[in-house]
């Protein structure tokens, strides 16, 4: 069964009460509860780690108990090579999700550490982009059965 890490950045354990009208009122327990039940149907084996802290992201990363990831880095997308290098350094895919779209946001969010190494980047989607991110993942890397 293929294994998934859902890794999430900092300020991700706000959503529900954070900037509603650009992220949503949806809870993060909430959107992994849709997440674990789209992951279920998908035969994927699934698990969560959310973090304020850089390096406990990256420590994260470094157990390589995963197959891919998925990735909504939060504000470090647009500030950490480290949390790029730790991405290139496990040799694990990742595809990386944001709910909103920085593209069309402030110009500090254009800058983008991650999406040239990511698989594919799934964004402006609200919580559906983690689900559409899931579908990836099992056409690409197999799920039931794969
Ligand atoms: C975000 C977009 C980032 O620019 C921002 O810093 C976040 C959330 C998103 O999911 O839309 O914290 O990653």
């Amino acid at each position: 069964m293929t294994r998934v890490l859902v890794l999430e950045g900092p300020n991700l354990d706000l959503l529900g009460t954070r900037e509603p009208e650009i992220y949503g009122r949806e809870t993060l327990d909430e959107i992994h509860a849709g997440i674990a039940d789209r992951a279920a149907e998908l035969g994927l084996a699934v698990d969560f780690f959310q973090s304020n802290h850089e390096g406990a992201l990256i420590d994260r990363l470094h157990r390589r108990d995963f197959d891919v990831a998925v990735v909504n880095a939060a504000g470090l997308t647009h500030t950490s090579v480290s949390l790029r290098d730790a991405l290139l350094g496990i040799g694990r895919p990742f595809i990386e999700v944001h709910l909103s779209d920085p593209s069309t946001r402030e110009p500090f969010r254009q800058v983008n550490f991650l999406a040239d190494i990511a698989v594919r980047s799934i964004v402006g989607q609200g919580a559906r982009g983690y689900h559409l991110a899931l579908d990836e993942v099992a056409a690409r890397f197999g799920g039931r059965g794969g």
